[in-house]
């Protein structure tokens, strides 16, 4: 089977390399799953380049969510999988970019037959991250106003929808125009452009109520100017820093208005969350995207062979949706 991997950290258009490799074997307790599909996460790239939170040793084999047929089972598993979808729950050790992926039973969750395997490829780690940033911080009632930046990549557009399932009330921050068209022509509400008159613009929405989150993947400033229309205790998550600049909140909201910024982690949540209710989220993830309630915009997908091509299109932004690979 092909299969990407790493021999050294650095440019991901230069380190990844296509390896061929016999088909592996389930052992006791394992699936063999045929990859149907796997996204490019900007995650994926920062491992390649060795600044991410996990480093593994090397040679290391990459891709860690995706979606396939179960071919095989190991012993112990019920044969009558064969044949079944499923969905990878994410994780370093899954190595999706191949051709074929032995996964422990209990990390393949069976999903619809039917569906689009690009949008179920997407299911472990973004849709899950939106929908925790808007659970686990605060109690967020109906109509509760939530602002975000960075809007249109695929987190954002899973809050928006996630949200809008809760009742909740979002701002939708982008950086560029021609972002903010693509969101306003897919319905979604309040989309901004930043620039220097961005909290005016935000407070103009809000219309005299006040922010109850802030949602923030960039870093540097921007949060904490828009913390100053949050509630007094309200949160700011931060989930990413694409600016490459720490976040910065401001003493007075800090010690004011018991303003807090607290940091968040798909990877802390996958090895710390009871098993029941990792499954059950992604059942019901799988459920949502499955039906078509979910889904985040695909700018390309490409074959195992045409790797660099694809790794080299995803590691670009100004991006009109994600890069996966289909096998
Ligand atoms: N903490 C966690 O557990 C967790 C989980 C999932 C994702 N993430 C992180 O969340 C971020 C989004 O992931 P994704 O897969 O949803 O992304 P994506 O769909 O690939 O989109 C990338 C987004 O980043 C924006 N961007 C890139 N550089 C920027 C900059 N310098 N300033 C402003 N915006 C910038 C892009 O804006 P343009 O379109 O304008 O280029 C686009 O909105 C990534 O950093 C990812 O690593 C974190």
């Amino acid at each position: 089977m092909k299969a990407l991997q790493i021999a050294s950290f650095g440019k991901p258009s230069e380190v990844v390399e296509l390896v061929e490799l016999s088909d592996p074997t389930p052992a006791e307790g394992e699936l063999l799953v045929a990859l149907e599909a796997a996204p490019i996460n900007p995650s994926d790239l920062l491992l390649v380049r060795g600044t991410y939170g996990l480093r593994p040793a090397l040679p290391a084999r990459l891709g860690n969510e995706g979606v396939g047929r179960v071919v095989e089972v190991g012993g112990g598993v019920d044969p009558a999988r064969v044949g079944e979808r499923v969905l990878l729950l994410p994780g370093q050790e899954q190595n999706t970019w191949a051709e074929r992926a032995v996964v422990p039973e209990r990390d393949a969750v069976t999903v619809d037959g039917s569906a689009d395997p690009l949008q179920l490829a997407m299911i472990g780690v973004n849709p899950m991250t939106a929908r925790l940033v808007l659970s686990d911080y605060a109690e967020l009632k109906a109509d509760a106003w939530v602002v975000q930046n960075s809007a249109n990549s695929a987190v954002g557009r899973y809050l928006v929808d996630l949200a809008r399932l809760a009742g909740l009330r979002t701002i939708n921050i982008v950086r560029r125009e021609e972002a903010a068209e693509q969101l306003r022509a897919d319905g979604v509400p309040n989309v901004l452009v930043s620039g220097p008159d961005l909290v005016d613009q935000v407070g103009a929405l809000l219309g005299g109520e006040q922010l109850d989150l802030v949602v923030d993947a960039l870093g540097g400033e921007q949060a904490g100017q828009l913390a100053a229309l949050l509630r007094p205790g309200g949160k700011v998550i931060a989930y990413s820093a694409l600016t490459g600049q720490p976040h910065i909140l401001p003493i007075s909201a800090l010690i004011f208005r018991d303003i807090s910024l607290h940091g968040f982690w798909l990877h802390t949540w996958l090895e710390s969350a009871p098993r029941t209710e990792i499954e059950n989220g992604y059942r019901e993830l799988a459920g949502l995207v499955g039906d078509g309630t979910l889904s985040a915009p695909v700018e390309a997908s490409y074959p195992i062979d045409q790797f660099r091509e694809a790794i080299s299109r995803s590691d670009r932004f100004r991006r009109a949706g994600k890069i996966l690979f289909s096998f």
